[in-house]
């Protein structure tokens, strides 16, 4: 067990739905604390920047398009375990395999609009944070 930060987006779709608040009292009650958080639009080239790694899947166009057609909230979250805890409070990516319960389960109807994204690896979450975050807006 380890303190650890880690990146969650609440997507656009979830943010059209206004479950925002819903979504972080999940964190809370499951003893994340919000770290760092800001609402924004992404430009194409920040969300094409933060999916990289999949720029050569069939599904990237329709990814960075879906990223900016609306408002995120981006937001660091600390706690134990950060990085699977966050993990395992969103589901599976596609919501229809995604435990009952579990923040895409709830609140995603697709893989492609699936409410938000979290970071998989303590190296992605390195990455990830510093892709939004400067230090010293990291308040936790
Ligand atoms: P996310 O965790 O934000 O990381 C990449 C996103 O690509 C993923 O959530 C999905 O919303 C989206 N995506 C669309 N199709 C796929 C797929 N076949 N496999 C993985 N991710 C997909």
């Amino acid at each position: 067990m380890s303190v650890e930060k880690t990146l969650s987006i609440i997507k656009p779709d979830a943010v059209r739905k206004n479950v925002v608040g819903q979504i972080l009292s999940k964190f809370e009650a499951n003893g994340l604390k919000v770290a760092a958080m800001k609402m924004k639009r992404l430009s194409k080239a920040e969300a094409e920047g933060f999916y990289a790694e999949h720029k050569e899947r069939g599904f990237f166009g329709d990814l960075v398009q879906f990223m900016i057609s609306g408002p995120v909230v981006v937001l660091v979250l600390a706690g134990q375990d950060a990085i699977l805890k966050n993990r395992a409070l969103m589901g599976a990516t596609d919501p229809k395999k995604a435990e009952p319960g579990t923040i895409r389960a709830d609140f995603a109807e697709s893989i492609d609009e699936n409410a938000v994204h979290g970071s998989d690896s303590a190296t992605s979450a390195a990455r990830e944070i510093a892709f939004f975050f400067d230090a010293a807006e990291i308040v936790n």
